[in-house]
């Protein structure tokens, strides 16, 4: 290891102790801060470990929505985020009463299964149209979406999530992809929206085709943040962490990552006898890539940037995490 990463982590590490810090990391930060973090997973993981894990600082490497939660989570702890514009673009495209306008695209997704509410309307708008139908926000939204919301999802448990509220339809914000891929998995109407990530949409049918040419033994797994097409196609569709255990219980030998790259670290790492290649080599999202091990000692140097979530917004945002977090 350089000499001057060895150094950035030891101070890193003596901040860490002096502070009683943790560092968190989501599964697509760059290779280096996942090395130095306490705990690397999915969405998922890392909601249920900030609103449960025994310290006096988080640091959250992620995206802002990320640390955001943590600190509604678990708001008698300080929470980092060392790269302030480390953000979603997925959670800017809802707002709850100004509209924003969102590019409108279902490329080679000919009949909906579901009705995509137009940009120009907000949250508010479409809860006023289907009055009492229950709101899943994913947990790539605002703390206001949030706080506007019956209950949060994660790619990992959205189906389930779903199919625990009562009725036979919900409202599920802002990922078009994921409420479509969750369309075919439940039996309730849903009512979503038409945010994307730009990091996942990207991905066409001609990539998996290519891949399957190129690596015709090797299992091909997929985000449900691609589009349904791209989704039909694949092997398995689950959230980060879940191409993990799916990649070390399979008996296969080589698979196909249909996510961001970073989570090739941890794949190729934990599963060093078996061979990954990225479904496509531009899936880099570059707010993922913002912190680095000198951002993450700055933070701790300048305490630099506290997120903190107003009360009145907190508290019921916390309801709809909370609400989450209790489904098994
Ligand atoms: P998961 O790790 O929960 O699958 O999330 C993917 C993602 O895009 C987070 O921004
Ligand atoms: Fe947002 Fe996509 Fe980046 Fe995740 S990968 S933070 S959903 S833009």
């Amino acid at each position: 290891m350089p000499s001057d990463i060895s150094s950035l982590r030891e101070q890193i590490l003596e901040f860490k102790e002096q502070k009683r810090a943790i560092i968190l990391s989501h599964n697509y930060q760059r290779d280096e801060v996942q090395e130095i973090a306490d705990f690397v997973g999915d969405s998922l993981e890392l909601s249920r470990t900030a609103a449960t894990i025994k310290c006096d600082m988080i640091v959250f490497c992620g995206v802002n929505f990320m640390a955001e939660s943590a600190s509604i989570l678990s708001p008698e702890k300080t929470v980092l985020l060392p790269e302030i514009n480390a953000v979603c673009p997925m959670a800017d495209m809802i707002r709850v009463d100004s509209p924003r306008p969102v590019r409108r695209s279902f490329p080679g997704f000919d009949t909906p299964p579901s009705f995509v509410y137009p940009p120009e309307f907000t949250l508010r708008d479409i809860k006023q149209r289907y009055p009492g139908v229950p709101v899943v926000a994913y947990v790539n939204t605002t703390a206001d979406i949030k706080a506007e919301s019956d209950i949060c999802c994660t790619s990992a448990n959205v189906v389930k999530v779903i199919d625990s509220l009562p009725g036979d339809q919900v409202i599920c914000i802002p990922d078009k992809n994921l409420s479509m891929w969750a369309t075919k998995n439940t039996k309730k109407k849903v009512i979503a929206w038409d945010g994307f990530c730009h990091v996942h949409e990207r991905v066409t049918p001609e990539d998996v085709k290519r891949a399957r040419a190129e690596h015709p033994g090797a299992l091909v797994m997929a985000h449900p943040e691609c589009r349904i097409e791209v989704l039909d196609m694949a092997d398995h569709v689950t959230s980060t962490s879940g191409m993990l255990r799916y990649a070390t219980s399979s008996t296969a030998r080589e698979f196909v990552v249909g996510t961001e790259i970073g989570l090739m670290h941890r794949l190729r790492k934990e599963n060093p006898e078996k061979t990954f290649y990225p479904l496509r080599k531009d899936m880099i999202c570059p707010n993922m890539k913002k912190t680095t091990l000198n951002s993450i000692l700055r933070a701790f140097k300048e305490n630099i940037h506290v997120i903190k979530v107003p009360e009145h917004i907190r508290v019921p945002a916390k309801k709809a995490l909370d609400r989450m977090l209790e489904i098994k």
